[in-house]
């Protein structure tokens, strides 16, 4: 049986960005998105959808403090050489370490601090070629994360998200947190997050019904949960296996 979801705020998207405890934390997720794998998920998923041309550009949303993307970029780099990249967060985290380290490997990283919906409904934003996401949906509770499905459709080709997995396992592997030494609002908002996460198919449920695009959703390692859409043209398989499950 499948834990209810309910949102809750997280102590991290309130904190200030210079508190010692956000800080902490934010170093703390850098190693608790290592432990889930999800920079390798999300690298994968990237090469699954192009297998051909690289995309011209790639955008997170809820991108913290650009350090997951610059893992995946690291990732890709021997394969897409340049790249532009959109790091959003409603707050300004981005350092110039981590934008150094992205020019070092020829990325372009550009950071935008603005709210997701309002950034994504400007009338005259582009339609990118892939958004990502990693711990970010599972913010927003369904009619929220409705609205922002709707408005990422309009606006890319692709969606890769990594969110937490509902599920006892990860409930339990969210307790454990300090016992790996992360602080007071890491070990909160794990918990929050889990009981926030995903399970089953429900992102497709959410996604807009419009146009043709493939969809993915499926478990990931021990504490993940991952969902891909895909305009069809940009489909590698070409198979619509919405739903299906995926080997880790
Ligand atoms: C759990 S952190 C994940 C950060 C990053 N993706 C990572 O994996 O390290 C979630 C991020 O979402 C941002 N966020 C929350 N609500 C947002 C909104 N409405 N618009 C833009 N960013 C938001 C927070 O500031 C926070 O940095």
């Amino acid at each position: 049986m499948h834990l209810r979801r309910s949102i809750e705020p997280e102590w991290l998207d309130e904190l200030p960005p210079a508190d010692p405890r956000a800080m902490r934390s934010r170093r703390d997720l850098r190693r608790i998105n290592a432990l889930m794998m999800n920079g390798r998920l999300v690298a994968r998923e990237l090469r699954r959808v192009f297998p051909g041309p690289a995309p011209r550009a790639i955008v997170e949303i809820g991108a913290g403090d650009g350090s997951f993307l610059l893992r995946v970029a690291e990732k890709l780099a021997p394969q897409w050489p340049a790249m532009d990249v959109v790091l959003l967060d409603q707050q300004s985290l981005v350092s110039p370490a981590t934008s150094g380290r992205f020019t070092a490997i020829g990325w372009q990283a550009q950071a935008v601090s603005a709210d997701v919906f309002a950034w994504l409904a400007q009338p005259a934003a582009p339609v990118f070629d892939v958004i990502v996401a990693n711990l970010f949906l599972h913010h927003f509770d369904a009619a929220r994360l409705a609205e922002l499905l709707s408005l990422i459709a309009r606006r890319t080709r692709v969606l890769i998200a990594c969110e937490p997995q509902r599920s006892s396992r990860a409930l339990f592997g969210s307790r454990m947190l300090g016992a790996i030494g992360c602080n007071d609002v890491t070990r909160h908002d794990a918990v929050v997050s889990v009981r926030a996460g995903f399970v089953n198919r429900e992102l497709c449920g959410l996604w807009p019904a419009v146009g043709a695009w493939t969809l993915r959703e499926y478990p990931y390692g021990l504490f993940s949960h991952c969902f891909v859409a895909a305009r069809a043209e940009n489909d590698a398989s070409g198979a619509c296996d919405v739903g299906a499950g995926h080997p880790a």
